[in-house]
């Protein structure tokens, strides 16, 4: 690769390119540092990447980027605004790419609603702009809070900045007493280039585009900063209030409207799938004329009380979906193919690539998803673009979905060179050396070494800490990095963690007294680790990292069994084939055999094992909470649904079961207190009988669920 090459050999040509592969680097870096709190690599390996970047610069001053890292004294730091919590989460969108998804959507919605495929349900349809979301609190008419989306339930408190905009009313007159207004700030096209043009005379940062200029100008510590930016606010939605104030979406839009706010002109409502799309059509011709980049058109259920009806699931509404207008592409040249373990040890390949700009971002790599991906050929040797594969110097067309890692669409072999060589995916770990194998059905191929491979440790330990799991304040991604390649304070497992204040005392040289630390950094992190000993069954359990147990699967277990102890007692039971035991894991709706597979694995005798022992014995782990729902005659009962219901669909009538505080299983045994039956039941319903199982029909249901 370019980037080991001794400076003093670069041409020039090279010395360009890898000065633009720097920029980008230490850029996300920045960000993944100050603004995500999620470093991704170490503060050496930073450093490093600065030095050579203008190591470089020095020797090629007339390549020097305008926007140089060596001219940035880091960004914004997200720690500078105070946290708000959300009443109401903010939520994002679900995305759809293909008109058949919309179909489905339609189709999944009426579904739910026990509608006829023929009844029509109404729809807002409206651009979707590529800003920022923003949510404004009004008390009594008055502007009290303006904050950031943040992860959807914590923001930015970002009050004083967003004062600055003009289009977002101090006032409202007639309002609900409590409103918080929800929309999107963002930049227009003309405003962004003046804004752009001024940057450069004054020889500060130019932005990359609307979006990130209107982030960056939202989120500035200065307000007269903000002041200064040209930003606007359409508002589409919103958050907690007093009343209601309309009982459609178009209405309420309108209210919004009356009350003060922008609102988008371009809002219209549909019955019919097929005007859906025809609007998406109109809209997306007229998307280069628009002043304001948008990335999509969001369908809407008009009906509030139907919104009501269709709820949340857990980040993103049913009642509305976001139709995607297709990603930009470009084509560039890869580089070198990297191979990155993950933390259940799948071996992914990463395509390094000449830079490219591609919507206004610049892509400097590409995921190559697996082996077979990268052959053209899947596992059972069914083409892959054409059977086209991939090398290193290939010419791939490649295109940006949303803000995850971009992807390639297409490969021209006809640029390829004479002595290009097929691309040798590693048999084995790259990091650790043990054999990678794969199992048969599955395309990726995985780092046999476990625990003993490094990156994997690393990787599960930046799980462990990472936000929605342990979430230690001061113990991020970047220090596990630090800590586990630390001699005296090393942190290679989850329980290291737990001990390390204790193996600091007996240190000739203490934490405190290192660079870079102080008394109280160091008294910080040792109590910020201690409170953290007393944890959730279903924290503890997600934090584990085991494969095929996410965030979902552990509330569900944990929900389930209650208590740490029941569930591995459980586990000792399954693994040791005990049919009744893995039955009822069975009968988890959510829970499958290859969950079930994942979770014998790690419960197993073995380092997995040990390691997890060892972290419990630090560790107080809190009951999953019982849910209390005053007077719900089915709180903790578990429920089976079988057959047709009439008055509902399956989908609603287990949400509403989960609210009452009930658990919804999908197969009976002799754990299931109820279940309702419809029409058409059969086995379920037969061993029901069987268990001496109550069973009801759907209207007796209805009636024990209104009586709340
Ligand atoms: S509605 C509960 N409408 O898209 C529904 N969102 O991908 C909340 N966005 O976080 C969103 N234009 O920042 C809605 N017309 C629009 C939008 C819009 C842009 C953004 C919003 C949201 C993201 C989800």
């Amino acid at each position: 690769m370019i980037r080991n090459k001794n400076i003093l050999d670069l041409s020039e040509y090279e010395a360009e390119i890898e000065l633009k592969i720097l920029a980008k680097e230490l850029k996300d870096a920045d960000k993944d540092y100050h603004e995500l709190n999620d470093p991704k690599i170490s503060d050496a390996e930073y450093d490093r990447l600065k030095v050579r970047n203008k190591e470089i610069e020095d020797l090629f001053p007339h390549l020097k980027l305008i926007n140089s890292p060596s001219d940035q004294i880091g960004s914004t730091v997200s720690n500078a605004f105070a946290k708000v919590v959300h009443e109401v989460k903010m939520m994002s969108l679900s995305n759809a790419f293909s008109e058949d998804d919309i179909v489905s959507f339609d189709e999944r919605l009426k579904k739910y609603l026990n509608m006829s495929g023929s009844q029509n349900l109404e729809y807002t349809a409206e651009p979707k702009i590529d800003g920022l979301s923003l949510s404004i609190r009004y008390e009594d008419g008055r502007l009290v809070l303006a904050s950031t989306r943040g992860d959807g339930s914590v923001g930015e408190n970002v009050t004083e900045n967003a004062k600055t905009i003009a289009e977002i009313p101090h006032t409202l007159m007639n309002a609900p007493k409590l409103l918080e207004v929800r929309g999107e700030v963002y930049i227009g096209h003309k405003d962004f280039n003046d804004l752009n043009a001024r940057q450069v005379s004054a020889g500060a940062k130019v932005f990359a585009n609307p979006r990130n200029a209107a982030a960056g100008s939202l989120r500035q510590l200065d307000p007269l900063i903000t002041k200064k930016r040209p930003l606007r606010f359409f508002a589409y939605s919103w958050g907690s209030i007093s009343e209601q104030f309309a009982s459609s979406q178009y209405s309420a839009i309108s209210k919004l409207a009356e009350f003060g706010f922008s609102t988008n002109p371009l809002t219209e409502t549909f019955q019919k799938v097929e005007d859906l799309i025809k609007y998406y059509e109109k809209i997306e011709k007229q998307r280069a004329s628009l002043d304001y980049d948008i990335d999509g058109i969001v369908y809407k259920v008009n009906n509030l009380e139907t919104q009501r009806r269709l709820g949340f699931r857990t980040t993103t509404p049913r009642w509305a979906i976001a139709h995607k207008f297709a990603a930009e592409k470009a084509w560039t040249q890869i580089l070198s193919i990297e191979i990155q373990i993950g933390r259940t040890g799948a071996l992914s390949p990463v395509a390094r690539l000449l830079p490219v700009t591609v919507g206004g971002v610049v892509v400097s790599n590409a995921t190559l998803h697996n082996e077979d991906y990268i052959s053209g050929f899947d596992n059972v040797g069914k083409p892959i673009r054409d059977g086209k594969d991939i090398r290193i110097g290939d010419w791939v067309q490649i295109y940006r979905a949303g803000d995850v890692i971009p992807k390639i669409s297409n490969v021209d072999h006809s640029k390829r060179e004479e002595k290009s060589e097929r691309f040798e995916f590693p048999t084995v770990c790259p990091e650790c050396g043990s054999a990678a194998l794969r199992e048969v059905g599955d395309a990726v191929r995985r780092c046999s070494g476990g625990l003993i491979c490094p990156a994997q440790a690393i990787e599960r330990l930046k799980h462990f800490v990472s936000r929605k799991a342990l979430d230690i304040e001061g113990l991020g991604a970047k220090q596990i990095e630090m800590f586990f390649n630390d001699l005296d304070l090393s942190i290679r497992e989850p329980a290291d963690i737990f001990t390390i204040q204790e193996r600091d005392e007996t240190n000739p040289v203490k934490l405190k007294d290192r660079l870079g630390w102080g008394e109280k950094s160091a008294a910080n992190l040792f109590e910020a680790i201690n409170s953290k000993k007393e944890i959730d069954f279903a924290v503890l359990l997600f934090s584990l990292g085991i494969r095929h147990v996410g965030e979902t699967a552990a509330k569900l277990l944990a929900a389930h069994y209650l208590t740490w102890n029941n569930f591995i007692t459980s586990m000792e039971r399954v693994r040791n084939s005990k049919t009744d035991e893995l039955e009822k894991l069975l009968s988890i709706d959510g829970v499958g055999n290859v969950m079930v597979h994942s979770l014998v694995e790690a419960f197993s005798p073995g380092p997995q094992r040990t390691s997890i022992e060892r972290l419990v014995k630090q560790l107080s782990i809190k009951d999953f909470p019982v849910h209390e729902v005053s007077d719900s005659p089915i709180a903790n009962k578990i429920i089976v649904f079988t057959g047709k219901l009439e008055r509902m669909s399956r989908d609603e009538a287990k949400v509403s079961a989960e609210q009452l505080g009930a658990k919804v299983a999908g197969s009976v045994s002799s754990n299931t207190d109820l279940v309702v039956a419809g029409p058409g039941a059969g086995s379920k319903a037969k061993k029901a009988t069987e268990l001496g199982v109550e069973i009801i029909n759907e209207d007796d249901w209805l009636s024990l669920v209104e009586k709340r």
